[in-house]
């Protein structure tokens, strides 16, 4: 069986209020359009085709795929234009399955199932319906005194009984191949808006080849984005979904209205998320990791039974089985914690390894470094990786004891178990096994007075 998807992306999504192309906002972390793509997958389509025209650029940009194609509607005249703008003849197609860009819930599996079942019906279309709560702004579905499916009727078209029914088109369709181009051909625009309707094919298949309604249970699967409003209600339907996969994945959510989900989240058995944790890109979870209140993760891997404290900000790092971060530390792209590696509170890192064992617990900054296992640095340590110009590497054995508040200008390499006394700014090689430090003289005079034992008279007024 071919099937080919065409998606309708073209429209300008004014009730959005944005400048950015309605099929582009967000719903879980990634734009609307690509949740239908995903969907689409789950067809196996010969050809996956995007019809775009407002902000035209910016989804195609957006949405690079392998597997996606792109057609221009030059001029937004309805969804039945669209479809012939996606410029082919479809005859050498099974089913060509239309879906609306602004769908987002709608899942693979449904549509395989709507799709399966269509093929065994004998009928030339077949649509997805529901029965949403309010179906105020759907088209709606009209039937005979049989029960068949007749049409249907767009709101701004339908008359105070039509818009009394409670069935509703989801913008989900699909036309026999052969059929499409000569009924797209037969569409006129003679109706509220003065467009060309891809539903109008509803009542030609009616009258000749017939339709196969399949109605989905659960609306909010369905439900067409069409303001900020909506876009907030699929997005908490959404979140719904996410975490649920996550609990049936064996990861504990503590408070589950508030784990935040914008991205992909790989589980694993016996995670504890507490509240406030937001993940983002993918993340990529191994079992046992605990991750502590009001943690960002993004785009990170934490290993086996790895803990994430309090407040933490993860972006781009890996973080080995049983190592530790934060209360309150930052992990920040090209960073890797080898296992029982610890970051502690106030500390930043950047393009940094930290081998097995590396322990930096205290108020500090470790970029464009390695640190070879086992490696203590100090409250304060900071790595100089920047001249302002260029960047630097610095370079740490493993077992060396950088001392408080040191400085290591980069680049600069630090030998194994070397010392690196307090205090110091290191801007040459310190050797292995030896103690390098570097800073003023320790004086104490014991003919200074304090102010009060001194015999001047007092200044000013009192303070
Ligand atoms: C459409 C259906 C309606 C259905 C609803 C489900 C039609 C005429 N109506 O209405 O029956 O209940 O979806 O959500 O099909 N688009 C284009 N080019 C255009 C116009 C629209 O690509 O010229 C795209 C939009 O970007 C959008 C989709 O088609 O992704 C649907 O358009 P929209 O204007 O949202 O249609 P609705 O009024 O919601
Ligand atoms: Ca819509």
């Amino acid at each position: 069986m071919r099937v080919e998807v065409v998606v309708l992306a073209a429209g300008q999504g004014n009730r959005m209020r944005s400048r950015l192309p309605k099929v582009l906002h967000a719903v879980g972390g990634r734009p609307m359009l690509a949740h239908v793509l995903d969907a689409a997958r789950a067809l196996e389509p010969a050809a996956l085709r995007v019809v775009v025209g407002v902000g035209a650029e910016a989804v195609r940009e957006a949405m690079v795929a392998a597997d996606v194609t792109f057609a221009d509607q030059p001029e937004q005249r309805g969804t039945g234009n669209a479809v012939a703008c996606a410029g082919r003849d479809f005859a050498e197609v099974d089913w060509v399955v239309v879906l609306n860009g602004d769908v987002p819930l709608l899942r693979g599996e449904t549509l395989r199932g709507w799709l399966d079942g269509l093929a065994a019906s004998g009928a030339d279309v077949g649509i997805l319906t529901a029965h949403p709560d309010d179906p105020t702004g759907y088209g709606r579905v009209l039937r005979d005194g049989d029960g068949r499916v007749t049409g249907i009727r767009e709101e701004k078209d339908a008359g105070p009984e039509e818009r009394e029914i409670g069935e509703v088109f989801t913008g989900t369709l699909a036309v026999r191949g052969p059929r499409l181009g000569p009924w797209l051909a037969g569409l006129t625009a003679d109706n509220a808006q003065g467009e060309y309707y891809v539903t109008d094919v509803v009542a030609f298949a009616a009258a000749e080849g017939g339709v196969h309604a399949h109605r989905v249970p659960d609306p909010t699967e369905v439900q067409g984005i069409n303001t900020r409003v909506h876009l907030a209600a699929a997005e908490a339907a959404w979140q719904e979904r996410a975490r649920h996969a996550l609990m049936e994945a064996g990861v504990t959510l503590r408070d589950p209205a508030r784990t935040l989900v914008l991205g992909t989240v790989h589980p694993a058995p016996d995670v504890a998320v507490d509240p406030g944790v937001q993940f983002e890109g993918e993340v990529i979870l191994a079992p046992d990791v605990r991750i502590g209140p009001g943690c960002v993760l993004r785009d990170c891997r934490l290993g086996e039974g790895a803990v994430v404290r309090a407040y933490s900000h993860i972006d781009g790092a890996e973080v080995g089985p049983g190592a530790s971060v934060g209360p309150f530390a930052r992990l920040r792209a090209g960073t890797v914690l080898e296992r029982g590696a610890r970051v502690g509170n106030f500390v930043e890192t950047k393009q940094a390894r930290l081998h097995e064992g590396v322990k930096a617990n205290h108020l500090s900054y470790v970029g464009d470094a390695e640190v070879g296992a086992g490696a203590n640095l100090g409250a304060g340590t900071i790595t100089c990786n920047y001249d302002g110009h260029r960047k630097h590497r610095t370079q740490i054995g493993p077992g060396a004891f950088i001392g408080s508040a040191v400085q290591l200008v980069a680049p600069v390499t630090v030998g194994e178990e070397a010392t690196i006394g307090a205090g110091s700014t290191i801007t040459r090689d310190a050797p292995a096994h030896a103690l390098t430090l570097c800073r003023s003289k320790q004086v104490s005079r014991h003919d200074w007075k304090r102010p009060e034992e001194r015999a001047e008279p007092k200044q000013g007024g009192e303070d």
